[in-house]
């Protein structure tokens, strides 16, 4: 369900939360540039807006093109890093190619030295 006409570079993110139940979004472009949204928190909005007080185990990322594995941008890492601290768990995430992924066991490793307000 991406929204991609500028860009042709769609992005999926699949979070599975504590109680089994899996959501999705995509990412989602505007004619103004800035107010378009990455899939990442699309997602993560989404779920802090529908499924408060469910933790999010894992998230998953793919793209189209997959010429590659798709990591998140960096606001989508701090914006992941702030779930998993209001959470007080650690989010497995799965960044997908067309052949491949890797598994990375929370933001905390893309993420070094994440913004703190205070
Ligand atoms: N995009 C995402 O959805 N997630 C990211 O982590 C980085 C980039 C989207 C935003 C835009 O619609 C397109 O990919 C190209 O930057």
């Amino acid at each position: 369900k991406s929204y991609a006409p500028y860009s042709d570079f769609r992005v999926g993110a699949a979070a599975l939360l504590d109680d089994g139940e899996i959501v999705s979004a995509a990412n989602q472009e505007s004619e103004v540039f800035p107010s378009g949204m990455c899939a990442e928190r699309s997602l993560l909005y989404y779920v802090q807006s529908n499924r408060s007080g469910r933790k999010v185990r894992a998230l998953a990322i793919a793209s189209l093109p997959a010429s590659r594995e798709c990591s998140p941008c960096g606001a989508c890492r701090q914006v992941i890093a702030d779930t998993e601290k209001r959470q007080g768990a650690p989010i497995r995430l799965i960044l997908c190619g067309a052949c491949s992924a890797t598994v990375v066991e929370s933001a905390r490793a893309l993420l070094p030295f994440t913004f703190k307000l205070e």
